[in-house]
């Protein structure tokens, strides 16, 4: 093979420079030191979680190798006997709770109060965003499925990545949930004067939920890098909006922008207990709120 001569070399060009991010303010950089080291903390209690469920499990095995070892042959029929009746029992418990589930999202399909989550969002978000809606997805499907009165959830815009993603999720093809490729405004065309788009930049304040309302919650992990685009899809398409009256009961560290499955969740919670107190302090984590505030009725409700 030939060499090239140092002149004839072909150079690699160098990748553009990246412009550095832009600073982050003093806020910023608590908000973010804050937010690592509760993560940080969540992450090592899972492991001991994790660690104690796996000693447990070693004492329980090396127990029950002890019970049988020292056990004569008729003792050792009846303990094996009495471990398979509470496994039957155990297996008949869930299964009756499964059927009890089933039933109780039957019935919201019927009449359960309509909560859509907008899907369209999957080409905001990077793929670990899209992987954690997906985990609230379930999450919120296991709380409703849990509910003495859950609500009737609708899946829409699943033709896109984000009901790739959820098809992968096992079981996912039996959820009791409505699934739909489109738009809530095609799924839902007949009754758009009801659709109501729950946005933390709504002017509107929930007073409480009316039966007949479909309320529609953005399917979006973006840490609020997308502000306002809720609020700005749904003027777009003449839907009403509204936000969870969260500043009339409580005072945030933070935003009063809420993960999915915790506007979810305290959807659920208020459908029990028609008490917006009660729901917020249920759902959302201590470290982000502050105080306790007394009714302030200036806002503007629907
Ligand atoms: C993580 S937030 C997404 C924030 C996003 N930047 C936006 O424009 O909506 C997920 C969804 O939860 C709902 N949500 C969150 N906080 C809310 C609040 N305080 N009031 C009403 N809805 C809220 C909204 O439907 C929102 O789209």
């Amino acid at each position: 093979m030939d060499t090239l001569a140092p002149d004839q070399a072909t150079v690699t060009p160098e990748p553009p420079q990246q412009p550095p991010p832009p600073p982050l303010s003093k806020n910023a950089q608590k908000r973010l030191l804050k937010q690592q080291r509760f993560e940080a903390k969540k992450a090592e209690k899972k492991a001991q979680l994790k660690e104690h469920k796996r000693r447990e499990a070693e004492r329980r095995r090396r127990e029950w190798d002890e019970a049988l070892e020292g056990a004569t042959e008729e003792e050792r029929s009846r303990l094996i006997e009495s471990r398979r009746e509470l496994r039957r029992e155990r297996m008949e418990k869930r299964s009756e709770e499964r059927g009890r589930k089933l039933r109780r999202l039957e019935g919201a399909r019927e009449g359960g109060q309509k909560v859509v989550i907008d899907l369209e969002f999957a080409h905001l978000m990077s793929a670990n965003e899209i992987n954690s809606l997906c985990q609230q997805i379930m999450y919120c499907y296991a709380v409703n499925g849990r509910c003495e009165y859950p609500c009737h959830l609708w899946l829409t815009g699943c033709g896109g990545e984000m009901g790739s993603q959820l098809r992968r999720i096992l079981g996912f093809d039996k959820w009791l949930i409505e699934k739909e490729d489109g738009s809530y405004v095609e799924a839902l065309q007949d009754q758009k004067e009801n659709l109501v788009y729950l946005t933390a930049d709504s002017e509107n304040v929930l007073d409480v939920l009316h039966q007949k309302k479909i309320y529609i919650i953005g399917g979006l992990v973006d840490r609020n890098r997308w502000k306002g685009l809720t609020m700005k899809k749904a003027e777009e398409q003449g839907i009403q909006t509204a936000k969870l009256p969260i500043g009339s009961y409580l005072k945030m560290s933070s935003s009063q922008v809420l993960t999915v499955n915790q506007v979810v969740e305290i959807i659920l919670k208020f459908l029990e207990t028609k008490d917006w107190k009660e729901s917020f302090f249920h759902v959302i984590p201590q470290r982000k709120r502050c105080e306790l505030l007394s009714r302030d009725s200036s806002e503007k409700t629907m």
